[in-house]
């Protein structure tokens, strides 16, 4: 029997630090008007000083796994596309596995801009139909407000940070994830990048006072990119499908500027009650934007069974992606004392075992260094 995948579960997480437009005039020379005429953001929000791309992305796969109602440790496989991550390795990703306690599911980031979400989601339904997984956990997550120059008001006013997770689990039945298709133009690499940091100008005090640690755009081209290959893939992945825009019940596209949602959707034909914006009060949160979105847009009653979803994804490589999902989970009410409680000590417990291999390997090398050294003196 075929299988498909199936979205069981989803959630989100925002950091409770709000930075709206006005307390950016106070920093730099722009205006409210400017930004909300210009991107449509309201307001974006901002990693603590104790959040990262891990932090948030394990509160986003907590909140999805606690609405799939399955135990971490079911998942097989866990996915997280980040621009962002809390180290150049290991993978953010086996940080989400360690603290959900996620022990039997294998780990790895994808990076592929803010079209990384669909990009991770294509690889999770592909690895559920070759049946190498039947649980997988899709995350997007990226704090970009830690590489953004905060004096550059071309770049600083776009982005917010956050991070979104859904749950895909392998099922006999139709429908879930029904099509994918994906793409890159690495000619535009120059168009969207972080210049230092990497192998090719690793950070240096030099690297660092000519800021190239700071993320760099050209946002025009971006811009005319964007609004160029979002109906063209849209449209690419319906004819793959043999359906049409006429099919489409919902469409979220990347969370980039709202002159880019608009514009895509009037190339397509959408009206505004079939596409998803929700830029005003999160700004571009890359590759958290469009699952962010789908909560929103699951949290407000805009999906309904049987309902075709499109996602579509752009960024930095170039990159861009797109899926199609027939939407077969209705959100029911869970049964969230319990639950909460449940989870709260499965957490707590991949803490404590956590801790304790760290230290277990800690000891072990402390022993093995002091036998070493008996062993030489001998
Ligand atoms: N406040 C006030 N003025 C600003 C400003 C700001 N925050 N940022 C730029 N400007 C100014 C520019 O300096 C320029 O002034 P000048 O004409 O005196 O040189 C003017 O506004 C127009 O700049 P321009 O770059 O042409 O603006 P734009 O209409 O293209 O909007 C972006 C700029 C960045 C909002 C827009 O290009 C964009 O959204 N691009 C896509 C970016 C994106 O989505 N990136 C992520 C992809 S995943």
């Amino acid at each position: 029997m075929p299988v498909s995948a199936h979205v069981v579960g989803w959630g989100y997480y925002l950091p409770s630090r709000r930075m709206d437009n006005e307390t950016l005039e106070k920093q730099i020379d722009t205006t409210d008007e400017w930004i909300q005429e210009r991107t449509g953001i309201r307001e974006r929000r901002i990693a603590g000083p104790h959040e990262s791309t891990a932090t948030m992305a394990v509160e986003a796969a907590k909140a999805a796994l606690q609405c799939s109602q399955l135990d971490p440790a079911k998942l097989d496989l866990i996915i997280v596309a980040t621009i962002t991550p809390d180290f150049i390795f290991p993978a953010t990703a086996c940080l989400v596995q360690d603290a959900i306690g996620a022990t039997q599911a294998a780990a790895f980031d994808v990076s592929a801009g803010c079209s990384g979400f669909v990009y991770a989601l294509a690889l999770a339904d592909q690895a559920i139909r070759a049946g190498s997984a039947r649980n997988v956990l899709v995350i997007g997550a990226d704090t970009l407000s830690r590489f953004v120059n905060w004096q550059d008001r071309s770049t600083c006013v776009l982005f917010g940070d956050g991070a979104g997770a859904i749950v895909l689990q392998a099922s006999e039945l139709p429908g879930g994830v029904v099509g994918t298709t994906w793409g890159c133009d690495g000619s535009g690499w120059e168009l969207l990048y972080v210049p230092a940091g990497g192998c090719r100008q690793p950070a240096s005090a030099e690297t660092v006072s000519n800021g190239l640690h700071y993320l760099r755009m050209n946002g025009r081209e971006v811009f005319r990119f964007a609004v160029g290959v979002v109906p063209r893939v849209t449209r690419a992945l319906l004819e793959q499908l043999n359906m049409d825009v006429g099919d489409v019940d919902l469409f979220i596209p990347h969370q980039a500027n709202a002159r880019i949602t608009a514009a895509v959707a009037r190339q397509l034909g959408l009206e505004n009650e079939r596409v998803v914006d929700v830029i005003d009060w999160c700004g571009n949160t890359s590759a958290a934007s469009i699952p962010i979105a789908l909560c929103h847009a699951i949290e407000t009653g805009r999906l309904k069974e049987g309902d075709l979803v499109v996602l579509a994804g752009f960024g930095a490589g170039l990159t861009w992606g797109a899926a199609a999902i027939v939407w077969d989970r209705v959100p029911t009410a869970l049964p969230r004392g319990w639950l909460a409680f449940y989870y709260r000590w499965r957490y707590r417990l991949a803490a404590w075992r956590s801790r304790l291999r760290r230290q277990w390997r800690r000891f072990r090398d402390a022993i093995s260094m002091r036998l070493h050294k008996r062993w030489r003196e001998l």
